[in-house]
């Protein structure tokens, strides 16, 4: 199938033709016509705003400087409400930008092609909107506009994917990638180098149609999250979303050894499930390798249009044991929590930190509060946000010349219901109990969407 087609009829990125199924899930409610992926802030926007008056409460510290940038779906047309996926639309970019502690502008606009809608990135003096499954980057300008010169130089030749690990020493970025070129499913392992050019598309020897999200790297490895969310043609071409849960795939994770090159995926078997984010991986003094993600025991079963509903994302680490070749399972935290993030520097190295977006336990998320980790001392802290206000994926940006791993910045969208707008808030990474310490104000509301990034001037 051609890429275009497949991603016109995915949305994909990834969305799709989502038949909700008459079901009851974990929380016992019954599917029906109501998608819940197209209420409240999860709608779309339809107004494009340029503002250069923004209010702000507290203070924005001076040492800021930069562009804060979030991508997310925003369908422009009038999906049906029966078979949208939140994953499904044009991508929106907001954007703030911040001059030595002074809120100068915000701006949205859509992103360009191939609905590319799901992050952004900065690489090698370039800004990306990026997507899975064969949508190729769009290259995305200072004032958020997209541009149409080929992503990396022209040197890529494979699907992309919506996350990239940074290797801080090499200054390289990895990534697992899939993508549908002529109906088939190939996956491989990218490498965009300190140049922005691409400089390796590994195959990768895995033909089983998984949903790879995400992946993550270590000194030694790059890791394959080979879980339980398979694609099917056959669900593509009877109008469902094409991804869904398969209890008959075994769920695995895989090490490439990026230093000897040699393509072999060395698996570990672990139980059903899905993750779509990892907060870090690393290498314990015994050379085991720890991973810590978002774990969901089950979704995209019953639940066609979204990932919230069936049961709650938990942070969950799973210990690879490269003696006895066997992966053992524990759950970290009892908070349910998505979009995990962390000191941009420390992909593949411990991280004493992380930071997500609690989405409670309830049957339906509610993304109010902000949660930070101390892996030391395996405790969390929580800052419950204003009734009524639901954030996004916390971005945490380093301070210059830091001294502690936690000494920066959170910078998140939040939702505020009863004036229908949001702000860009600000925590001091180092005390998110204490609330934000400056609060943007913006001329809209931000819709639920995905993930961003911080570029630094
Ligand atoms: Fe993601």
């Amino acid at each position: 199938m051609d890429r275009r087609k497949f991603l016109k009829i995915t949305g994909l990125g990834l969305g799709s033709a989502a038949i909700l199924g008459l079901g009851l899930n974990r929380f016992g409610i019954v599917g029906n016509k109501e998608n819940y992926y197209l209420q409240g802030n999860y709608a779309p926007i339809k107004e494009i705003i340029s503002e250069d008056k923004l209010e702000i409460v507290g203070s924005i510290p001076k040492e800021l400087s930069g562009l804060y940038l979030r991508n997310g779906p925003n369908p422009m047309g009038s999906p049906n409400a029966k078979k949208y996926h939140w994953f499904q639309g044009e991508g929106m970019l907001h954007g703030v930008r911040i001059d030595e502690g002074k809120a100068i502008w915000y701006r949205n606009r859509l992103v360009g092609g191939d609905q590319s809608n799901t992050h952004v990135i900065s690489h090698a003096k370039k800004i990306y909107a990026i997507v899975e499954a064969g949508g190729k980057p769009v290259e995305i300008d200072q004032e958020l506009n997209s541009l149409t010169e080929e992503p990396f130089y022209g040197t890529l030749e494979t699907g992309f994917t919506a996350h990239t690990k940074l290797d801080s020493e090499t200054k390289e970025l990895h990534g697992i990638t899939y993508n549908f070129p002529r109906g088939s499913y190939e996956a491989h392992h990218v490498v965009v180098g300190k140049d922005g050019r691409i400089n390796r598309a590994d195959l990768l020897p895995l033909s089983s149609g998984t949903m790879l999200h995400e992946c993550a790297i270590t000194e030694n490895y790059v890791l394959v999250f080979d879980l339980s969310i398979t694609f099917s043609f056959l669900k593509l071409g009877t109008g469902y979303f094409p991804f869904s849960w398969n209890n008959d795939h075994q769920a695995r994770i895989g090490l490439l050894n990026r230093k000897t090159n040699d393509g072999v995926v060395k698996w570990f078997n672990i139980d059903p499930c899905y993750f779509f984010h990892t907060v870090n991986a690393y290498e314990d003094q015994q050379g085991n390798v720890m991973v810590d993600a978002m774990r969901y025991q089950k979704l995209f079963d019953v639940d066609r249009n979204g990932p919230f509903t069936e049961f709650p994302p938990m942070l969950t680490r799973w210990s690879l044991n490269l003696s006895t070749g066997n992966a053992s399972e524990l759950q970290l935290d009892d908070l349910p929590a998505e979009f995990p993030r962390m000191h941009p520097d420390l992909n593949g190295k411990f991280n004493r930190y992380g930071y997500s977006l609690g989405t409670g336990s309830g049957p339906k998320p509610d993304f109010g509060r902000v949660i930070k980790y101390d892996f030391a001392k395996n405790i969390h802290e929580v800052y419950e946000l204003d009734k009524g206000r639901e954030g996004a994926e916390p971005v945490f940006i380093p301070s210059e010349n830091q001294k502690s791993e936690d000494e920066g910045y959170l910078m998140t969208y939040v939702y505020d219901k009863v004036s229908d707008k949001s702000n860009l808030v600000i925590f001091n990474a180092q005390n998110i109990k204490s609330g934000p310490i400056a609060q943007i104000k913006l001329p809209q509301r931000v819709p639920f969407g995905f993930h961003g990034s911080w570029v630094p001037a």
